[in-house]
């Protein structure tokens, strides 16, 4: 994979490690503790997370597939209970079918162009409810911030938590980028945390090495957690690493401060492709995402040089080129970024005229 400075802009999840994380990792590796969390370091990480949240409860975990799964196994009870989801998830998407597997429960996917649910969009999908030949919504999963890179705004969230009390639907937030959208909207994790019924919360995109979090924040939940996540092999037995990661983040604000950083390397990179011909910005730039609509030319000029994400065709024929930024990406791999996009677009055919060049 050939990138100019190192950098492939392909996920957040290509970035490294915070150095802190990793000190904090050596500084927890001396003698023994206690296994399973039952441990000083790892009561201390989980409390300090639930008081940022303002959570009941807290579950450390390895990764986000596992956190979907495990979250979602507190809310949905019984076989024929449905998740109400966005098309575009990465629950839907991108989990190869675990929820499905482990929980045994249908997903009703609902298409949105910018990732985003709406309390109308799941009215319309609450029809069946009673019937008995059809599965019963009873959560609503959705991601802050969006795969699609995209934010639902404090009062969207709220409106979709009354939405949900007022039709017995509960909501699980998947936030493996909820210190992107924190830092978007300017609010405190607490702010976001209190429109869930359960939420995760992300570290491994935020710069850990590989830790993320459950969140209960509604009472009577959290009591089957402990059996569900040994169950769905998320416990992990040396727990104070998983801890020492969590304590890294919070310690001074590193997941919010380099939330804030990506985001805005992210406006960075979005304001200059978009001067680029035959380059345009396909979503809203509201987190450390920049999807790109592109000919089909292009990306594949780019994808020799970048390991990013043709992301979804767009319905002009081109394609969405998905591009990330992350808390240790710089001012200048954007430029560089910037600069080989634009040069590859200048070898090409200018748009529109591509048959006529190529006669
Ligand atoms: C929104 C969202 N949720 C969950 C995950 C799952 O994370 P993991 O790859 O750790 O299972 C991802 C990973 O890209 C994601 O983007």
């Amino acid at each position: 994979m050939a990138t100019i400075s190192g950098r492939t802009f392909g996920s957040d999840n290509h970035a490294g490690v915070y150095p802190a994380v990793l000190e904090a990792l050596a500084a927890v590796n001396s003698g023994d503790a206690v296994g399973y969390g039952e441990d000083a370091i790892s009561k201390a990480a989980v409390a300090r997370l639930c008081a940022e949240a303002g959570a009941r409860q807290g579950y450390l975990v390895f990764n986000g597939t596992g956190a979907n799964v495990l979250a979602l196994s507190l809310l949905v009870r019984r076989p024929y209970e449905a998740i109400i989801c966005a098309e575009s998830s990465h629950l839907n998407v991108d989990e190869c079918g675990a929820p499905e597997r482990v929980l045994g429960s249908k997903l009703l996917a609902i298409s949105v162009p910018d990732g985003k649910l709406t309390p109308a969009l799941i009215e319309a999908r609450l029809s069946g409810r009673g019937d008995e030949h059809r599965v019963q919504p009873r959560v609503i999963q959705i991601a802050q911030a969006t795969e699609l890179g995209t934010c639902y705004s404090l009062s969207e969230l709220r409106r979709l938590r009354d939405f949900g009390r007022a039709h017995d639907l509960l909501i699980y937030l998947d936030g493996a980028r909820i210190a992107n959208a924190a830092a978007y909207l300017g609010c405190a994790l607490a702010d976001i945390a209190a429109c869930a019924d359960v939420l995760s919360f992300g570290g491994t995109k935020s710069g850990a090495l590989g830790v993320e979090a459950i969140l209960v924040m509604t009472d009577g939940l959290a009591e089957s957690a402990p059996y569900h996540r040994k169950q769905v092999m998320q416990l992990a037995s040396k727990m104070r690493y998983l801890a020492a990661q969590i304590d890294a983040l919070l310690d001074e604000d590193r997941w919010l401060v380099g939330a804030r950083h990506a985001n805005a390397r992210a406006r960075q990179l979005g304001a200059a492709l978009e001067t680029v011909p035959g380059v345009e910005i396909a979503q809203p730039i509201q987190s450390n995402g920049v999807f790109t609509a592109m000919s089909r030319d292009l990306a594949a000029r780019l994808l020799q040089d970048w390991s990013v994400q043709v992301w979804s065709e767009s319905p002009d024929g081109r394609v969405i080129v998905r591009w990330m930024t992350a808390f240790d990406t710089t001012e200048q791999d954007v430029a560089e970024l910037a600069r080989a996009v634009a040069d590859a677009a200048s070898q090409l055919p200018a748009p529109g005229v591509a048959g006529q060049t190529r006669a």
